[in-house]
């Protein structure tokens, strides 16, 4: 997918930093300014950003040309670090206890106030989260100090990338460095575990078995449920507003609140993703500003939001298909 966006952008070739002190510590810095890096965990290379830092986490998506809002993994660097996001339920926590670190991510209620980016959670109550294996993505985790969001480090639809030169050749020059560790030893992604009831569900099969979580805690884990939350990105109406949602508006109409892009209609309950049309800084608002614009909304007693149109190009694909969720017909 194309982009116009200078942030978009980096003019430089991506540096592969070697998996040592002074790499780490170089991609450490880069993540607390914003920036990408590529880190290898046990499972793949994931492409990482601070997961507190919404922009940051955009340009993960505007890297990946990922064409709609997935929530992504939270990679933590121990239990601790995961219960100042969520609260494990019971089960999981057993799993964390015997697994973490390892190829297993958890996905719980998320706290409120976590600080993480509502574009890592894709506006959900609920995280996933994962203390990945490996002296590289631990010691990363550890110098950086915050919560890294990280998908695969593969261009979307493409496969995930098991060294780094599978980075490279898909997105060198889209972020700012690999971190070089050779290949990853597991080399498919992680397990994913959620609840559903009391029940401990698989919402994605990977690096850890369903046999080996049960052989050594007696949890046994079960299909979930047709209606599972998988893949939330991808139900047709996923975040829906109380509000009903108006799409590609010209201007709001007196009864409507309004989410504007690039500054220009003035409006009572109105909210601006950005002023000045930057993509990337409209996806880091968007989950955000569609709660808001919920509750503002609320307050005033109006029930439809109006949405000015957004370009369909870069990141505007994905902010699109989120609204278009947003506005779909409610199940
Ligand atoms: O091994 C892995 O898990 C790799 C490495 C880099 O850690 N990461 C990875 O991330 O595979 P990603 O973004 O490609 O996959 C995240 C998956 C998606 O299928 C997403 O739907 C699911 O996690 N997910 C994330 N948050 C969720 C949530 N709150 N509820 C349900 N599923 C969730
Ligand atoms: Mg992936």
């Amino acid at each position: 997918m194309t982009d116009n966006s200078p942030k978009g952008r980096t003019d430089k070739a991506t540096m592969r930093l070697g998996a040592d002190k002074a790499g780490i510590a170089r991609a450490a810095r880069l993540l607390t300014d914003g920036a990408l890096v590529a880190f290898p965990t046990e499972t793949v290379y994931g492409l990482g950003a601070d997961a507190r830092n919404g922009g940051a986490v955009a340009a993960i998506y505007q890297a990946k040309g990922r064409p709609s809002f997935n929530p992504l993994i939270a990679h933590v660097h121990d239990r601790a670090a995961a219960d100042a996001l969520a609260a494990l339920p019971g089960p999981l926590a057993r799993i964390a206890d015997a697994f973490w670190p390892g190829p297993v991510t958890l996905v719980a209620s998320r706290r409120d106030g976590c600080g993480l980016s509502s574009l890592v959670t894709a506006g959900l109550d609920t995280v996933a989260l994962r203390v990945p294996h490996g002296e590289t993505a631990r010691t990363l985790l550890r110098e950086f100090g915050g919560p890294i969001a990280a998908p695969s480090a593969n261009p979307s639809g493409q496969i995930s990338a098991t060294s780094a030169d599978h980075v490279l050749a898909g997105l060198n020059g889209k972020i700012a460095a690999v971190l070089d560790d050779g290949p990853t030893p597991v080399g498919v992604e992680s397990t994913i575990l959620g609840m559903e009831g009391d029940n401990v569900v698989l919402l994605r099969p990977g690096g850890l078995t369903s046999e080996t979580i049960a052989a050594i805690t007696g949890i046994h884990v079960a299909a979930r449920s047709g209606s599972g939350i998988s893949a939330p990105g991808q139900l047709v109406s996923h975040y829906a507003p109380r509000v009903s949602v108006r799409l590609n508006a010209a201007a709001p109409g007196p009864d409507e609140a309004w989410l504007d892009f690039g500054a220009t209609t003035p409006h009572g309950c109105a909210l601006d993703l950005s002023p000045s049309a930057d993509l990337l800084e409209a996806a880091a608002n968007l989950f955000d500003y569609l709660h808001r614009l919920d509750a503002m909304a609320a307050g005033h007693g109006i029930t439809r939001l109006a949405v000015a149109p957004v370009p369909m190009h870069g990141l505007g694909l994905a902010i699109n298909d989120r609204l278009s969720r947003a506005a779909a017909p409610r199940p």
